[in-house]
């Protein structure tokens, strides 16, 4: 029995009592996630008897908080309306920050939390972004992603913390306390995702197939469900994977025996995106699905197929009042029945630099130091420096995926900081900027060379997929803004953008100083703080670093536990100014 989940006997017949009034109708109705756009008018709110409404890529819901939160204001008076008013609750993928709204705190993503390897800082990161997800109008985020990623050719190998489980569960329970508060009812419903196995598909292929044993699927990616169940996870969201040859959202064994049964999860299991017709209808109702992301033209197939799966016995009743159940109890347990309605007075936190300074804190403790040669670092106010490279001064590059937009932004957004920005506020002379890495600057001492991979989402950063868009060694344009500079005898420090550990073993040699940075956020100036010294390394890898291209001949690259590929830098490793070297 999970230790932290106590049965409140009072909510739980306050539970059934509504359950025993309701209609199939408006329990299918529950069951039911839409698109606060293009899924529904807001009179199917009620005539549907809608149970959650999600914002993802499209329309905004409005200009700026006010308007957002009045949007979905009005969406909630129509489920309230309602025969039995059982409030909506509005999901959103929050998983740096509220980072669908512009002008919000955008912290590293998770990979650089796993970097800097800080329980407190996790959990201030994720009750920071409950507080600007609640003041945009949500209660739910899709976050954390607790993935294992066993082959950095997953185009969301940054959405997870590390590929070391202990390291995974132990920032998975900060994150789910963070953005819950202490067990549940302060903050916003949390969601561990994906159940089971997306971040070790075979070949790192999103959606693909994971072959490991169910020995290794227990031991090796369960622990951080525990973790999250053990901490009051009011929500786990199913993955797109298969397992077993099962598809995940199907997979009864794993979802309604292990999670539901053994582990006694008591939240929801959301699906994911448009599953019902992607997973084999009913059978994902069957094998214990409880909320469905009925979007993109699925709503009108689940609630009519779930309909009349019940009534042709397919779908058992008790099966209906367990997601219905599941739902009711997150919604009573975070008070939506009591303040169904966004908190105006939340508005102004959004983005404030108390905030900010945590997003601060993280960028510099995510920065993992590979190398100094002849303490190039820390640099000097004195120094004479350019600074190389479009990343460098961009906000939007220097994010990732989720940023503003599904796939991320190109370009600079709303209150956000660069690395070159940061890198002004240090130095005595004029920072030189050589965007394009082709300028014959003169008189230099040093070259902060910022390069890495542009942002990307899900299967867009699959490499090797069908996308094909990214690969595992830096881009050729970029490996000349290194080689540019290094034969002309210039001090190099190489500043990696990126979603994960790349290829870079020559790039690391031909530079001075490499330091690998992640996906910041929008607080790209709190690496500077660390380059000049102000503050220390204190990042280590949450991946091993590979070597070449032929680490990834098998189904997944080198990894902290499997030692039959040697990387270039272990699992763990980090240097800082102290390191003799
Ligand atoms: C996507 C992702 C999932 C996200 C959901 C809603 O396909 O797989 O992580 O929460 O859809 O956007």
């Amino acid at each position: 029995m999970a230790k932290n989940i106590t049965t409140d006997p009072d909510l739980e017949q306050k539970i059934e009592n509504l359950i025993a009034q309701m209609t199939l109708e408006e329990k299918i109705g529950q069951m039911s996630q839409v698109r606060h756009f293009d899924d529904i008018s807001p009179e199917e709110i009620k005539t549907k008897f809608i149970g959650s409404v999600i914002h993802t890529q499209g329309p905004l819901p409005g200009n700026n908080a006010a308007e957002w939160q009045s949007k979905f204001s009005e969406l909630q008076k129509q489920a309230l309306s309602t025969r039995l008013g059982i409030p909506l609750i509005f999901g959103v993928d929050a998983v740096h920050g509220q980072n669908t709204y512009e002008g919000a705190t955008i912290f590293p993503h998770n990979i650089g939390l796993g970097a800097a390897a800080n329980p407190e800082l996790v959990e201030k990161a994720a009750a920071i972004t409950a507080i600007e997800s609640k003041a945009t109008g949500f209660n739910w985020v899709f976050s954390p992603c607790v993935a294992i990623p066993m082959n950095e050719k997953w185009g969301r190998v940054y959405e997870a913390f590390s590929e070391n489980t202990e390291l995974t569960a132990e920032l998975t329970k900060a994150s789910v306390i963070g953005h819950q508060g202490k067990f549940g009812n302060s903050g916003v419903l949390a969601t561990a995702k994906h159940f089971i196995g997306d971040g070790a598909t075979d070949f790192g292929v999103e959606g693909g197939s994971t072959t490991l044993s169910r020995e290794e699927v227990l031991e090796r990616l369960l622990p951080p469900y525990q973790a999250a169940i053990e901490s009051g996870i009011a929500s786990i969201m199913a993955s797109f994977n298969t397992l077993d040859g099962i598809p995940m959202h199907a997979h009864k064994a794993l979802i309604s025996d292990l999670l539901k049964g053994e582990l006694k999860f008591d939240g929801i299991v959301v699906s994911d995106w448009k599953a019902y017709s992607r997973f084999g209808q009913n059978d994902i109702i069957n094998a214990g699905i409880d909320m469905v992301m009925a979007v993109d033209g699925d709503l009108d197939l689940f609630q009519e197929g779930v309909r009349n799966g019940v009534l042709d016995g397919s779908i058992p009743e008790n099966r209906i009042n367990d997601a219905v159940r599941r739902i009711l109890r997150q919604k009573f347990r975070f008070g939506l029945f009591d303040h169904p309605f966004p908190d105006k007075t939340l508005i102004g936190k959004i983005g404030i630099p108390e905030h900010r300074a945590v997003a601060r804190q993280a960028v510099r403790e995510s920065l993992v130091l590979l190398k100094n040669e002849n303490h190039i670092l820390p640099l000097k106010r004195t120094s004479r420096i350019v600074v190389v490279g479009p990343m460098a001064d961009n906000s939007g590059l220097q994010s990732g995926g989720w940023t503003v937009n599904w796939q991320g932004t190109t370009e600079n957004y709303k209150d956000a900081t660069t690395i070159l920005e940061g890198i002004k506020k240090f130095t005595l002379h004029e920072v030189r900027y050589d965007r394009e890495g082709t300028a014959e600057v003169e008189n230099v001492d040093v070259a902060v060379i910022v390069v890495g991979e542009n942002p990307y989402a899900e299967f867009f950063g699959d490499i090797g997929g069908e996308m094909n868009l990214f690969q595992l060694t830096l881009p050729e344009e970029q490996q000349k803004f290194i080689t540019a500079y290094a034969k002309r005898g210039i001090k190099t420090v190489v500043i990696l953008i990126s979603g994960r550990p790349l290829v870079m073993t020559q790039q690391i040699e031909q530079s001075d100083a490499f330091v690998a940075a992640w996906l910041p956020g929008s607080e790209g100036d709190g690496i500077a703080e660390v380059l000049f010294g102000q503050f220390d390394f204190k990042g280590k890898l949450p991946h091993s670093w590979p070597k070449s291209v032929e680490d990834y001949k098998g189904k997944y690259g080198p990894n902290f536990w499997d030692n039959s590929i040697e990387p270039l830098y272990p699992f763990g490793f980090g240097l800082n100014y102290h390191n003799k070297l």
